[in-house]
C-alpha cells in the first residue's frame, strides 16, 4: 500500500507533464484549421479545389469545406463580410466568426496580390470565371466596417492605448492625446482612422507593412515603434464604429 503512493504521484506528475505539452499544441493546431461554409453552387464551380490547396501550402492552415447552412468558423456568401472575389454574377464575401486566426489569414491572403492573382488564374475551358471583387463592391463595404471589432479592440488597446484612451469605460492615455470616443464624434472619424498612420504624430513611429516606407535611417523612431497591418486597421475601424461617441455637450474644435 505504502509503496503505491509514489507511483501514483509519479503518474500524476507524468500526466501533468503530458497535459502541459499537449494542450498548447492542441490550441496551436486549432489555429491551423478551420471550417468554411460554402454554398453548393460555389463548391461546384471548382474554384475552391483550386484555391484551398494553394493557400494551405503557403500557410499551413487547413480548411474544411462544409455545406452552406452548417455552423462554421467562416462562411462564403453573397450577403455579409469582406468582398473576396466576383463570379457567376455575384460578389462573394467572406464572413469570419470570433476572429479565427486561420480564417483571418485566409481573408488576408485572398485579398492580397498573390491571392487575387490565384483567383484570376483559375481557368475553365480557357476563361477565368472568377476575378477579384470590383472596386465598387469593396468601396461599398467601407462604411459597414466589417473588420473584426473584438480583434480591433485588442489591437487598439495594445498598440494605441499607450497614448490614447481607447475604451470609453477606461481611464489612462496621455492628456493631450484625443481619446477614441472623442475622435469618434468627428464626422470624418473613419477617414482619420483609415489614414492615421500618415497623420502626425504617427508617421514618426508607425509602420504599416506593405504601405509605409521604412523609417529613414537618420530618423529612427524616438519611441518603441507601432506596427499595424491593414487588416488590424480595418479591425480597429470596426471597433471604433461600435463605440459610443463621447458626449461633449458642444462641438469640439480639433485640427
Ligand atoms: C505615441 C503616442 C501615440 C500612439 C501610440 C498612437 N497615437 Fe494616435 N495620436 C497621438 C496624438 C498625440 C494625436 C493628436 C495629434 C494632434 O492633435 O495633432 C493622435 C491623433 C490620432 C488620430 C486623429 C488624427 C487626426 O489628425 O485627425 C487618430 C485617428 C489616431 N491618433 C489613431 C491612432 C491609432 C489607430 C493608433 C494605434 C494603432 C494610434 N493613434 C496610436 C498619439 C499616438
Amino acid at each position: 500500500m505504502v509503496r503505491r503512493v509514489p507511483i501514483f504521484a509519479c503518474l500524476c506528475g507524468a500526466l501533468a507533464l503530458v497535459m502541459a505539452v499537449v494542450l498548447p499544441l492542441a490550441a496551436q493546431a486549432d489555429a491551423k484549421r478551420f471550417s468554411l461554409a460554402v454554398p453548393a453552387s460555389l463548391v461546384e464551380s471548382g474554384l475552391l479545389d483550386y484555391l484551398l490547396p494553394r493557400f494551405s501550402l503557403k500557410t499551413g492552415v487547413r480548411i474544411e469545406v462544409v455545406p452552406g447552412k452548417a455552423a462554421a468558423e467562416a462562411e462564403l456568401g453573397t450577403q455579409e463580410g469582406r468582398a473576396v472575389f466576383t463570379g457567376s454574377g455575384e460578389t462573394w464575401r467572406l464572413r469570419i466568426r470570433d476572429d479565427h486566426p486561420g480564417a483571418v489569414r485566409f481573408v488576408d491572403w485572398l485579398t492580397s496580390e498573390i491571392g487575387r492573382r490565384t483567383v484570376t488564374s483559375y481557368e475553365v475551358a480557357g476563361t477565368a470565371p472568377f476575378t477579384p471583387p470590383e472596386a465598387d463592391a469593396m468601396e461599398g463595404e467601407a462604411p459597414s466596417f466589417d473588420g473584426d471589432a473584438a480583434l480591433g479592440r485588442r489591437v487598439a488597446q495594445a498598440k494605441c492605448g499607450r497614448c490614447h484612451v481607447v475604451d470609453p469605460n477606461r481611464r489612462g492615455g496621455i492628456g493631450s492625446t484625443p481619446s477614441f470616443p472623442v475622435l469618434r464624434t468627428l464626422s470624418d472619424w473613419d477617414a482619420r482612422f483609415q489614414t492615421f498612420y500618415a497623420l502626425n504624430p504617427h508617421p514618426a513611429f508607425t509602420q504599416v507593412p506593405g504601405v509605409t516606407e521604412g523609417f529613414a535611417k537618420h530618423l529612427p523612431p524616438a519611441i518603441v515603434p507601432v506596427e499595424v497591418s491593414l487588416g488590424e486597421i480595418e479591425a480597429i475601424l470596426a471597433y471604433v464604429a461600435g463605440i459610443a461617441p463621447a458626449d461633449l455637450g458642444a462641438p469640439i474644435q480639433f485640427q
